[in-house]
């Protein structure tokens, strides 16, 4: 079995990217984390993925100014240089060009904080709360041009509870999260390599 050679794209802490890492250890797991990628330099992931033995960059968008494109062909050509066949978003704090999308159309997942399409965007923990919802979750998506609209591939609902904060939700919400972004990327590898 030819494991996907696997890109992190991270921003922050990158604990979503931490439960890719330790999931890509099973042996029977069909794709190796290759590389983490961030945009922010010393976000905090880029830390753990380097005493995991896992190469990282950063492109700091930053040095691009407005143009957009031309920091996504700085991260374009890492992610070729690096051989990568699967793009995952965690915590990827950039809004992405159609050109990018396009580039890794089919390739590209998204782990959000909410039961998609509902309260797509940020501060999804608090709107919800804010709306008295009775249910929130985690949502892994295929990426599209539109923000937080590519097609569901998995998807896991926690109950809302008396009493909760944003950040006691958000903390009931990371627990699916850390479980359902690995299932995803197991099922979209598998997919991968039987075509
Ligand atoms: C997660 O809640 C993820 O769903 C959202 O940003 C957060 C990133 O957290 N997109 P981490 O960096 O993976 O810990």
């Amino acid at each position: 079995m030819s494991r996907k050679r696997v890109a992190v794209l991270i921003s922050g802490r990158g604990s979503n990217m931490a439960a890719l890492i330790e999931a890509a250890k099973a042996v029977d797991y069909p794709a190796e984390i290759a590389l983490v990628l961030s945009n922010v330099p010393g976000a905090g992931g880029l830390a753990v993925a380097a005493a995991e033995g896992i190469a990282t960059a950063t492109v700091d968008h930053r040095a691009y100014g407005r143009d957009r494109e031309a920091f996504e062909r700085a991260m374009q050509a890492v992610l070729e240089a690096q051989r990568i066949d699967i793009v995952c978003l965690a915590g990827f704090m950039r809004i992405l060009t159609p050109w990018f999308v396009g580039r890794w159309e089919g390739r590209m997942i998204n782990i959000h904080p909410a039961l998609l399409p509902a309260y797509k965007g940020l501060d999804t923990h608090a709107r919800a709360l804010a709306d008295g919802a009775t249910e929130h979750g985690a949502t892994v998506h295929f990426v599209t041009p539109g923000m937080d609209e590519g097609e569901t591939i998995l998807q896991e609902a926690v109950p809302v509870l008396p009493g909760d904060t944003a950040e006691s939700l958000a903390r009931r919400v990371l627990e699916v999260e850390h479980r359902i972004y690995p299932q995803a990327l197991r099922m979209i590898a598998t997919e991968y390599t039987l075509l």
